[in-house]
């Protein structure tokens, strides 16, 4: 079996046991604070993806959120097994299971699965965008006042005091409007399928964002930094996506000093 059809069963697999669970207060537990929740679910996933994974590609690596990344030479997995884990506890519908898979620096596909819809979002390099088997295409607007802006933690985007504050509550006063998910990852799969028109974040893993961002490109979205620098893929970054490269510019300038 290929990578992608193993992935595609692997997430799907996941997204099964997910929608079974239960989730007990003794499975939760805080990793940097009261804010940032790891379950016994979110390990269960990782680790029953890593073992497939392995099992059929041993020279593989595998960067998890939960686990130390593993040693290999060949197509590097960027997993993230629940994203939007806040949302799972709360049995709120947004999360996901993420799963990018990239030679070096040259994408090979992305998976993200709705779990509680189970729709899966995917797309490979030159092949479009897609959920289940309905095509995907970004949205058309261009003035910032007619968009609709998504971003996945509201309290540190906007509330926090860090440098971007100011500049990022004036893009958010420019849009039409202004929704959180939860998900980095389904944020960006939202965009990708039209639903909004800029995304933005202070904190991203490349777990989070490394699977979408394939679905973003392919669905003809633009993708970097809040700086406007081009999105690493092996270190923790902001993001700013947009419905095209003239919206990304736009958004750059309302963030410009
Ligand atoms: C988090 C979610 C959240 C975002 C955080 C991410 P997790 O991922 O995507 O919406 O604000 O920055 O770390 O911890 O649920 O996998
Ligand atoms: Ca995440
Ligand atoms: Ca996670």
């Amino acid at each position: 079996m290929e990578r992608f059809e193993l992935a595609v069963e692997a997430v799907r697999r996941a997204g099964d046991a997910l929608r079974a669970s239960r989730v007990e207060d003794s499975d939760i537990q805080f990793k940097t604070g009261y804010k940032d929740l790891v379950t016994y679910w979110d390990r269960r996933i990782e680790q029953l993806l890593r073992e497939e994974i392995l099992a059929a590609f041993p020279d593989d690596t595998i960067v998890g959120e939960e686990y130390p990344p593993s040693d290999g030479s060949g197509s590097v997995w960027y997993i993230d097994p629940i994203d939007g884990t806040t949302n799972f506890v709360n049995r709120h519908r947004d999360y996901a299971v993420s799963v990018g898979c990239w030679d070096g620096e040259k994408p090979v596909f992305g998976l993200v699965l709705d779990v509680e819809n189970d729709a899966l979002y995917w797309a490979k390099p030159g092949g479009g965008a897609w959920r289940n088997d309905r095509a995907l295409s970004v949205s058309r607007r261009t003035n910032p006042r007619e968009m609709l802006l998504t971003t996945p933690g509201v309290q540190y985007t906007f509330l926090e005091g860090h440098e971007w504050r100011e500049r990022l509550v004036k893009l958010a006063r420019t849009v039409r409007g202004v929704r959180c998910l939860g998900s980095v990852a389904l944020e960006l799969c939202e965009l990708a399928a039209g639903e909004s028109d800029l995304f933005v974040t202070l904190r991203s893993s490349p777990w989070d964002h490394n699977a979408a961002r394939i679905i973003v490109a392919e669905a003809g979205g633009a993708i970097c930094t809040v700086s406007g620098d081009p999105l690493p893929i092996t270190e923790k970054s902001t993001v700013l996506a947009a419905n095209s490269k003239e919206s990304l510019s736009s958004a750059l300038k309302l963030l410009s000093p």
